[in-house]
């Protein structure tokens, strides 16, 4: 397993490094908070797949390297027009992604990744959300408003949809037919073990950590390593959460009506 971090700072300007299908679906969001989004986890996606590869990363040869997606949202890399054999998920927050990519032969449905800043999470938000057994350890953490309950809830949040995205599903699901179980010591790596169980007896394994401001989770099908870190990427240990689209959240040139 391997990941990768850009900052939408490093999002090459124009389309050329889109395909002609990464435009297309591009072109109907007329939203920048969407459009920044989605260009953001495309570039943190072909940056991973370029890595993983030992591809170039010119914008003809990330052109090439395409981030297209299932009828159910869920990603899937299509390499110089051909369908690749291992898995892919991607996640985006506040100006930052990641790409995390399986090792080849890996099915579809086997990893998933989620990001999350530490944020307030209002009392009802982790009422309505959470297990019993979840909101027992949120408040174990901290009274509301401490930093504690909001490293807990936004890290519990973020492990589930991790896990819903490896069950492809995403939160078409109830958030609470997912439980999730946080180690709190770090290896050296600074990689946590953390646990979901789902329905009907599922099972996933997998990691979090924490950079910064950042909370980001990997849930597994099957038990694995912590992930290994690629090279080429931005630092998100050092990194600032962003909110460019805030002063022109119309795209260029998008409808107005
Ligand atoms: C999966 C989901 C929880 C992620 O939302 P989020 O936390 O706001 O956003 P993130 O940045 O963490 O993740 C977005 C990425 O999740 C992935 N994703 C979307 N749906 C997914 C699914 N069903 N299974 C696995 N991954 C999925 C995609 O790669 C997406 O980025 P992309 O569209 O640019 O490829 C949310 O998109 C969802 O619930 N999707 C399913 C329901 C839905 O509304 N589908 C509409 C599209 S058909």
């Amino acid at each position: 397993m391997h990941w990768l971090a850009v900052s939408e700072l490093s999002i090459p300007s124009g389309d050329s490094w889109l395909s002609e299908t990464e435009r297309a679906r591009q072109a109907t969001m007329r939203f920048t908070k969407r459009r920044t989004e989605y260009r953001l986890r495309r570039y943190a996606g072909k940056r991973a797949v370029s890595a993983l590869l030992g591809r170039p990363i010119t914008n003809a040869h990330l052109a090439t390297v395409e981030l297209l997606n299932r009828p159910g949202g869920a990603p899937y890399v299509r390499l110089d027009g051909r369908e690749v054999d291992f898995d892919v998920s991607l996640t985006d927050r506040a100006g930052w992604a990641i790409g995390l990519v399986g090792p080849a032969g890996s099915m579809a449905g086997s990893l998933g990744v989620d990001l999350e800043i530490v944020e307030d999470r209002s009392a009802g938000f982790v009422a309505d959300y959470f297990t019993p057994a979840e909101r027992t350890y949120i408040h174990s953490c901290g009274p509301h408003g401490s930093e504690g309950y909001a490293v807990a809830a936004n890290l519990l949040w973020s492990a589930k949809e991790s896990a819903l995205k490896v069950l492809r599903v995403g939160l078409r699901a109830d958030t609470r037919s997912v439980e999730v179980t946080i180690t709190p010591t770090p290896d050296d790596a600074g990689w946590a073990p953390m646990h979901v169980t789902g329905p009907h007896g599922l099972s996933f394994p997998g990691y979090w950590r924490r950079d910064g401001v950042f909370l980001l989770t990997l849930a597994f099908r099957t038990t694995a390593s912590p992930p290994t870190l690629m090279g080429g990427g931005d630092d998100i240990a050092r990194g600032i959460p962003m909110h460019s689209w805030l002063t022109q959240p119309l795209a260029p040139g998008a409808a107005t009506t």
